[in-house]
């Protein structure tokens, strides 16, 4: 089959040759064809020799979202079930025995850009971010079918990651019934996914590994674990013997689950407290009070969506790691995470040190964290790499 062509300026070919699988539109010379928006179209260099197939879409700065480097290659069931299969194929690997819930599809990273599928047991949640995929929604469900047979299929795509493809939030079943929520277990520990409910996302499945990181130096400890979500980290550190776990959130609804949480694990704390409220003003409000803690999880959401708002963001992460480290006791342990892709792991650490000095706290970094390894980094694609932690002790 003959695809409408895209080709590039002199001298833009390199990033597609490495396996890039972006090609912006500022690299584009001219279109041959007529491509609509959501088209299959081929990428050639300036010459007009074949580099690469993918998604065009004139909407987005990302012009084409290339998913193949091989002429032969079409995106069929077939191409989508063989993606899908190999992809599987290493989550099986990577997931432990103890674990039933797992990214099984990472976008490009995965080689399938904007297919971002994950599995709670036998239900799969699915968001779509490109129109490319978005057109063919029938034929991705039914290689999701084939090939992870799941009870259910239910659509979790939020505005941010489509908007830029000119795309609006979608959400509800795709296949079979999904339940209104499901009950999964990560390292032995029983958590229940609102599949339906207002916040985006089911689970932070990117934190199984650090959950358990950070869970070490939990015993005896008195643990802040501020944005606190649904209290993964939480449930961890009780299993790991927490004397106290605090857990703050602005949602009232997930800190509700988090409790929950905990009696579904057989814990019984009276002693832990759950917080409806604003880290940023939860920590001075601490500080104010003279608290303390052996322990603080920061696990912010991502405040950088933008180029243009990695400043602000730097700001918002200096300013509470400066205010998580100056409650902790010496001795204490920080674990701080950044989910925001363009912030840097360099970046992130900058903003640490400026924390630590003004905070007057001395601390080292011990670990280093980053996402759970079914959120693969491709090579040739640094962008897959977004999560970054540092645990650090404080002096
Ligand atoms: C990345 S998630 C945390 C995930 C959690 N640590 C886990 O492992 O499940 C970020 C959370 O921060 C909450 N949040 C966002 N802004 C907040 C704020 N200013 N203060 C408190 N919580 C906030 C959101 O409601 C969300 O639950």
């Amino acid at each position: 089959m003959k695809y409408p062509r895209v080709l590039l300026k002199p001298g833009k070919e390199k990033p597609v040759r490495n396996a890039h699988p972006w090609v912006f539109s500022g690299a584009i010379a001219r279109v041959e064809g007529q491509p609509r928006d959501g088209d299959v179209v081929d990428v050639a260099d300036a010459g007009g020799a074949f580099l690469a197939r993918g998604f065009y879409n004139r909407q987005s700065q990302l012009t084409v979202r290339l998913f193949a480097w091989d002429e032969d290659e079409t995106l069929d069931g077939r191409w989508l079930r063989e993606r899908i299969a190999q992809a599987l194929a290493w989550r099986q690997r990577c997931t432990p025995p103890d674990t039933n819930a797992y990214r099984v599809v990472f976008s490009e990273a995965d080689g399938v850009p904007g297919l971002i599928v994950d599995r709670y047991t036998d239900v799969l949640t699915v968001q779509l971010s490109t129109l490319g995929l978005e057109r063919r929604k029938a034929e991705v469900v039914e290689a999701l079918v084939d090939v992870l047979q799941p009870r259910a299929i239910v659509e979790r795509a939020d505005a941010e990651s489509r908007e830029r493809e000119g795309l609006t939030a979608s959400q509800g079943p795709l296949w079979g019934k999904p339940p209104a929520e499901i009950e999964m277990v990560e390292a032995g520990l029983r958590f229940v996914v609102d599949l339906r409910g207002g916040q985006k996302t089911g689970f932070y499945l990117d934190q199984r590994v650090n959950r358990a990181r950070v869970a070490a130096y939990c015993q005896g400890a008195r643990v802040l674990n501020a944005f606190a979500y649904t209290g993964a980290f939480a449930v961890y550190a009780a299993r790991a013997g927490a004397e106290q776990v605090v857990n703050v959130d602005t949602s009232a609804e997930a800190l509700a689950l988090a409790e929950r949480h905990m009696t579904l694990n057989g814990f019984d704390r009276p002693q832990d407290e759950y917080i409806v409220g604003d880290v940023f003003q939860v920590l001075r409000a601490y500080r104010d009070r003279g608290e303390a803690f052996d322990v603080i999880i920061l696990d912010p959401p991502k405040f950088a969506h933008s180029a243009g708002q990695v400043e602000r963001a730097t700001r918002g992460y200096k300013d509470i790691n400066l205010q998580a480290l100056r409650l902790l006791r010496p001795e204490g342990m920080l674990a701080t995470f950044s989910c925001s892709g363009l912030i840097s792991a360099d970046l992130f650490q900058k903003v640490l040190f400026g924390a630590s000095v003004d905070a007057r706290r001395p601390a080292q970094i011990v670990e280093r964290l980053t996402q759970a390894p079914d959120h693969p980094v491709r090579l040739s694609f640094p962008e897959s790499e977004y999560l970054k932690g540092l645990v650090c002790r404080v002096l």
